[in-house]
């Protein structure tokens, strides 16, 4: 029996390679494919299914010029801020992404994001680099104690649970802000506001875990920077989409935050390269799932959820319904 046809658009793991070169008849090339380039892709090689990354803008465009032989698309993400949903909707083409796979590694990178803003992993680095040679003096470099501090978070999801239980073993209080309030054994103690900026004022640290898109664009902004307490710290392992970059490096330079831990911008990879200037920031390029264990499972989720549509059953992780 011949294999399903598959097209991949961007570059995945080699043990993912590996299975899909098992399981699918796939011209796999590792390029990254523009839309053109995919379409072009999947209607040359009459493909039954189409694995994306978030990487590539799947709009109404995109959608609406696939071939009709995709039974399925599967984006290697738990975002879907890059589909356009009611597009897919609409042609009624099933599309699944990857959640749970890559909560505690996003959590993992979120935390360490927050212990270098705390503790100036960057500038401490930089000075080892540069070949460090002189004692400090024990008022020198010094960081902020982040073990017992209080943090908010916005969005109480899988990630930001998963982030709220990394703090609780540093003896951190956990305050959180979400459309709904979660049942008591899963706020396990944190404090709930339903609204973000009665929250921010009592926040030593602030992690973002919402999703992006139009409803959360900009819900930290000059305004709602400004309602931290000076001195805070502020993560994002989000979305770019969240923030106005200008206010929070406004908010860096004037001193109003102590510190910054930074995976995601507004423009990747052409990101804000003034960002790059502060010392009390810590960068990293949009890496939250970047494991070899939580890149394969993402992976291999996605190709499950293609093998169960192709199969003729439902979906695995439905982005519609
Ligand atoms: C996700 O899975 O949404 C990550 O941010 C990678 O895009």
């Amino acid at each position: 029996m011949s294999k399903p046809r598959l097209i991949v658009s961007r570059q995945i793991p080699p043990d993912v390679v590996a299975r899909i070169h098992e399981e699918y008849d796939c011209p796999y090339t590792g390029a990254d494919m523009d839309a053109d380039t995919l379409i072009r892709a999947v209607t040359d090689h009459r493909a039954d299914a189409l694995m994306i990354t978030s990487h590539l803008p799947f709009r109404r465009d995109v959608i609406d010029r696939l071939p009709g032989h995709i039974r399925i698309v599967a984006t290697c993400s738990v975002g879907t801020d890059h589909i356009e949903i009611p597009a897919a909707k609409a042609r009624g083409l099933p599309m699944t992404n990857t959640p749970d796979v890559l909560t505690e590694c996003t959590a993992d990178l979120a935390f360490m994001l927050m212990l270098n803003a705390f503790r100036r992993g960057y500038e401490y680095d930089r000075v080892m680099r540069e070949g460090w040679r002189v004692h400090y003096g024990l008022g020198e470099m010094m960081g902020r104690r982040a073990s017992g501090k209080t943090l908010g978070l916005v969005g109480y999801g899988r990630i930001g649970q998963a982030m709220a239980r990394r703090a609780r073993g540093f003896g951190m209080k956990i305050l959180y802000t979400a459309r709904n309030r979660a049942a008591p054994e899963v706020e396990e103690g944190a404090t709930y506001f339903s609204d973000l900026r009665a929250m921010l004022p009592h926040c030593d640290a602030l992690s973002l875990h919402a999703p992006g898109g139009a409803a959360t664009a900009k819900v930290m902004n000059a305004e709602t920077f400004g309602l931290l307490p000076k001195g805070a710290v502020f993560v994002n392992a989000a979305r770019g989409s969240l923030v106005d970059e200008a206010a929070l490096i406004a908010a860096l330079q004037s001193g109003h935050l102590y510190g910054a831990g930074l995976d995601v911008f507004n423009n990747e990879p052409e990101y804000d390269t003034r960002f790059a200037a502060l010392p009390n920031t810590f960068l990293a390029p949009h890496m939250g799932s970047a494991t070899v264990e939580t890149r394969n499972a993402m992976g291999f989720r996605a190709l499950d959820n293609i093998a169960a549509v192709l199969e003729g059953k439902a979906p695995i992780d439905p982005i519609w319904s």
